[in-house]
């Protein structure tokens, strides 16, 4: 594993917020899901990890449970379709009986002109935006509710939000929704002891994932973001005159993520927090 570029900047933690606690992370295979799924589990959380890379994420189960001692849960499928989000509740209830926080972190990084898009991308860009975060949502709030208390913490992105371009359908639509999501769910269970908040990372090295032998293949396709769409996002972020000029190290926004997740904020609900080095203020 070489050492990422962003490694000085990498948060530790010694809080136990998650004692006794059960997390659902979605798309944790790889990425900043992989180190939201370590960072609730040095909290003490059970884990359950969710990714539509069935091989890898159970192997980053198996990983993390080694690294952590705490216990996980891999497990594979298109959180997209329909009754996958349910099979994965159930799943975890049957293994840990009760779940405390979902993360919705899994998303399709496809970054593209609108103009670009294909009939069949657009379809894949709303499934893999949209329809998983909305289905997670859905499983988990039935347990949640009868329970009385729930943590549910959505994964946005800052371009929703600064009108970056190449991201109509991936921050736009899908981040975009997300935060308008986040916003209506909380005042819908807000008498249900449930808080629903969502983080918007800026610009993440996620390579930097603490995977020891990373797998070169991923979910994502090569032909979703081309080189010369990441060569003029990075000169679009380095002539923004106010932000830090540099990408974060995942558990800078791993941290937020897991303050949302806990139990300690329970008079927070309907927020979004920007992780992004400045890069959109308030
Ligand atoms: N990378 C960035 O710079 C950046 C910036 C802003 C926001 N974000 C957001 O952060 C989150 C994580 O990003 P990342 O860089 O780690 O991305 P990533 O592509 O490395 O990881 C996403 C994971 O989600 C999984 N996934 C995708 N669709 C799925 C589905 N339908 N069902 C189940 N699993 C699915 C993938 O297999 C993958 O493991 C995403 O929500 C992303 O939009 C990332």
């Amino acid at each position: 594993m070489s050492e990422a570029k962003t490694q000085a900047h990498a948060v530790k933690t010694e809080c136990r917020r998650y004692q006794g606690r059960v997390a659902i992370v979605t798309g944790a295979a790889q990425g900043l899901g992989r180190v939201i799924a370590r960072r609730l589990a040095e909290e003490g959380a059970e884990v359950v990890v969710a990714d539509i890379q069935e091989e890898r994420v159970k192997r980053t189960a198996e990983l993390l449970q080694e690294e952590t001692g705490q216990r996980f849960l891999g497990l594979g499928g298109d959180l997209s379709q329909p009754g996958v989000a349910d099979e994965m509740m159930a799943r975890a209830l049957g293994e840990f009986g009760r779940v405390d926080t979902l993360v919705n972190n899994a998303a399709a990084l496809i970054r593209m002109r609108l103009v670009d898009f294909t009939e069949e991308l657009l379809q894949q860009a709303v499934d893999g935006n949209v329809w998983n975060t909305l289905r997670c949502c859905k499983a988990v709030l039935p347990h949640m509710i009868e329970r009385r208390y729930g943590r549910i913490v959505n994964i946005g992105g800052e371009a929703w939000r600064t009108g970056f371009p190449f991201h109509t359908l991936l921050a736009g639509v899908g981040k975009g929704s997300m935060v308008g999501l986040t916003v209506t769910l909380a005042g819908e269970v807000i008498d249900q002891g449930i808080t629903v908040n969502c983080v918007s990372p800026g610009s993440i090295e996620s390579e930097a994932d603490g995977d020891p032998a990373p797998v070169r293949t991923s979910y994502r396709d090569p032909s979703w973001t081309g080189p010369d769409v990441m060569q003029e996002l990075a000169k679009l972020v380095g002539s923004r005159g106010i932000s830090m000029g540099r990408l974060s190290h995942p558990t800078e926004v791993a941290s937020a993520v897991a303050y949302f997740g806990a139990p300690e904020a329970s008079f927070v609900t309907g927020q979004h927090i920007g992780v992004s080095g400045g890069m959109a203020m308030i």
